[in-house]
């Protein structure tokens, strides 16, 4: 057996102080991995040899460079990148403050993009790789009331297929998982307005609220962490991976049907299209995506 295969694969998760990022480096360490663990919060995960804890804030340029220089220094190298980190906010695309609006699109895209740069170097002097991106079914749809948080995705989608192609060549594979909607505690940070009865969408804001709570029971997230360790294993060669019944249904419908077919369905479905129903006041709620 060669040295290279001796040596433990390693790699780096963001947004692993919880969901499916703290689900995927716990898997990932049970299976041999050394995992550096990146978020704001401490990584709730028992020290360990394998374990290298990081703090880091993905929107922070300077902060994403060192990170890498750091985990490519201590492991040696680094044969998967998992861009995981993600937040929401909540409100319609006229309500939601630009700067919460360019929070999110700096988490959710620029963070992943900024991580996926310093390591580009790394991988393609090795001639290998694995880069996941966790995007979201809502990567190829839009929803009303999470405009900014779809943009975010369908960016990440769009950036990460042409990386697909320009990083082919080099050995390095580029995954997008696709989860549908998991009990992960992911919440979106409603919009001041979202909360105010006499916006001109509370009939709307509702509707979106209700049709969500009357999905029921949302699956815990060990799917999606399973389908993070096949992608940064190279065992999965699809460029998109869907996780989870709801998303593989969206997948599939989107594509199946007509687009407007998709798109009225999906409004039918949920009650956008009937807003009108009734305005009252909304409580202050957080949406489970
Ligand atoms: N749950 C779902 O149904 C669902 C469906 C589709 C896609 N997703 C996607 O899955 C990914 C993970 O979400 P989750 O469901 O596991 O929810 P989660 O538990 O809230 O995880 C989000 C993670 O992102 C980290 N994060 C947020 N902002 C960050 C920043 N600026 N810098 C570094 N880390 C940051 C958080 O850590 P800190 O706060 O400690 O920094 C946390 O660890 C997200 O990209 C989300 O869009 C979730």
């Amino acid at each position: 057996m060669s040295d290279e295969r001796l040596t433990p694969r390693s790699m780096l998760i963001t947004g692993a102080s919880s969901g499916f990022g703290l689900l995927a480096a716990r898997l990932a360490l049970a299976r041999g991995w050394r995992v550096a663990a990146a978020a704001r919060r401490p990584i709730p995960l028992d020290p360990s040899a394998d374990l290298l804890p990081l703090g880091l804030d993905v929107t922070d340029g300077a902060a994403v460079s060192r990170a890498v220089q750091e985990v490519i220094e201590i492991f040696g190298t680094l044969d998967a990148v998992v861009n995981n980190a993600g937040m929401a906010n909540f409100g319609t695309a006229e309500e939601v403050p630009m700067e919460a609006l360019r929070r999110e699109i700096e988490t959710n895209f620029f963070g992943a993009v900024a991580v996926t740069r310093a390591v580009l170097p790394h991988m393609r002097a090795r001639h290998s790789g694995h880069l996941v991106f966790v995007s979201s079914d809502w990567g190829r749809t839009g929803i009303p009331g999470f405009s900014g948080y779809c943009a975010s995705k369908h960016a990440l989608e769009g950036w990460a297929e042409s990386l697909y192609h320009e990083v082919r060549p080099f050995g390095i594979g580029v995954i997008l998982i696709e989860p549908g909607a998991f009990d992960t505690g992911f919440t979106s940070a409603p919009a001041a307005a979202a909360l105010d009865p006499s916006s001109p969408y509370a009939a709307l804001y509702h509707a979106i609220g209700q049709g969500f709570d009357e999905e029921g029971q949302t699956p815990t997230g060990e799917p999606v962490a399973e389908a993070i360790l096949r992608a940064a294993s190279g065992e999965d060669p699809r460029l998109r991976v869907a996780v989870g019944a709801d998303a593989m249904e969206w997948s599939s419908a989107r594509f199946k049907d007509s687009e407007q077919e998709f798109i009225r369905t999906l409004a039918r479905k949920y009650g956008w299209d009937q807003p009108g129903a009734g305005s009252r006041e909304l409580k202050n709620r957080s949406t489970n995506l």
